[in-house]
């Protein structure tokens, strides 16, 4: 399935289940001074996560365009990028954990056609002292939905610990299943929406032998190892507590805020273990090849990983450029990031001998015509975006 085709399906599967469409908002956050950027598709909804009426409803769904810049350092494996589009779909105050898991469910193994033996969970197993209890409601529901296609879903903790353990669903604490804009709960200021999450991940099998290549290989595998061999495709976020002075207390409404790795999940689907072979990165690897003479397949491990990280970084670029706000790269904030993208991109097209003049602006002309008909702003901003390319 391609990225255009996965979006749409998911966008019109919650279309039918009741949901408003909102159009992606800007990478750059509106009345949100905590980060330079939009980095979830939560954060335009912390108002009407808090309990403001949205205009449009309390079931909505979107595609939101996402930057995370801590993940800067990341790139360059199977599966890290900076710019990414979340899928989300919201309750605020409206349905719950039973017609999420059931609807994520359907829409991975029905719609996406992913090989329900291949999807594995984790859950929340609580945390006594902010009187957050183990999620064992969500557990079975899970077990319920593989139940019903015929897969009996062993429930565990410790798979960190003790590996895969032939179980399917697995509890992990806050450090991986509980979800705020500043993570853990301690790290939540007063007033923070959160709550425990249930992940979604997509086996890609042992045969490539991503584990046993991997720093990791002394450890157990698990859902959560960093070797590559899972990937997360989406995070069902059960948003019901807010942080008070003496712990949290319970939002006045429970909320589901779902983000999925739109790009991951197109991994999954079409069963490519690389983010960087799958259709929105195909024509700019091949243009990179192009321009630097070499092959990505073919190449040593370090011309890949070049490759990577200036497909990742000029995509980026770009889509933060082509935004509305019309920034450039420059000394401070957001533009500061940008010069950091394009310089990185740069010292790595040095390393794999790309000697034309001007081709970031080329790379970037291949992400703006990709996504121009999705984000107007990627056709309209054409000239400031190349224009700023060719002068930096
Ligand atoms: N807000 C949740 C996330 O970004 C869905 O993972």
């Amino acid at each position: 399935m391609t990225t255009a085709e996965l979006r749409k399906k998911y966008l019109d599967f919650f279309t039918d289940k009741g949901h408003a469409i909102l159009p992606s908002a800007s990478l750059f956050p509106e009345n949100d001074s905590t980060t330079l950027f939009t980095g979830s598709g939560m954060q335009p909804m912390i108002p009407y996560l808090l309990g403001e009426k949205h205009p449009q409803g309390a079931l909505l769904a979107d595609s939101q365009k996402c930057f995370r810049s801590q993940d800067i350092d990341e790139v360059g494996d199977n599966r890290h990028t900076t710019f990414f589009e979340m899928l989300g779909n919201w309750s605020l105050g409206d349905y719950f954990k039973k017609e999420q898991i059931l609807w994520m469910f359907e829409f991975l193994t029905d719609v996406v056609g992913l090989d329900p033996q291949r999807i594995y969970v984790s859950v929340f197993s609580g945390k006594d002292e902010v009187g957050v209890p183990r999620d064992e409601e969500s557990a079975k529901l899970w077990q319920k939905v593989f139940k019903g296609v015929g897969i009996e879903a062993k429930v565990v903790d410790e798979a960190d610990k003790k590996g895969m353990q032939d179980v399917r669903i697995f509890y992990y604490d806050e450090s991986k299943n509980w979800w705020s804009r500043s993570g853990v709960t301690d790290n939540m200021p007063v007033g923070e929406p959160g709550g425990p999450d249930s992940e979604m991940f997509w086996d890609f099998g042992q045969e490539y032998g991503f584990h046993e290549k991997s720093e990791y290989k002394d450890k157990p595998c698990h859902i959560n190892c960093d070797c590559g061999r899972f990937i997360e495709i989406g995070n069902n976020v059960f948003m019901q507590y807010k942080k008070t002075d003496d712990g949290f207390e319970p939002l006045p409404q429970n909320n589901v805020d779902f983000g999925g790795g739109l790009e991951r999940m197109v991994m999954a689907s079409m069963d490519v273990a690389d983010i960087f072979q799958i259709d929105v990165f195909v024509p700019v690897i091949a243009k990179i090849e192009e321009i630097s003479g070499q092959s990505y397949e073919a190449g040593s491990e370090d011309v890949k990983k070049a490759m990577r990280i200036i497909a990742d970084h000029i995509r980026a670029a770009t889509m933060i450029m082509a935004d509305v706000s019309g920034v450039g790269p420059s000394k401070a904030d957001q533009g500061y990031i940008v010069r950091r993208l394009i310089r990185r991109a740069v010292v790595y097209g040095k390393k794999i001998e790309i000697g034309q003049e001007s081709w970031t602006a080329e790379l970037a002309e291949i992400v703006l015509d990709d996504y121009k008909d999705v984000y107007s702003e990627a056709g309209k901003n054409k000239k400031f975006v190349l224009d700023n390319l060719r002068e930096a």
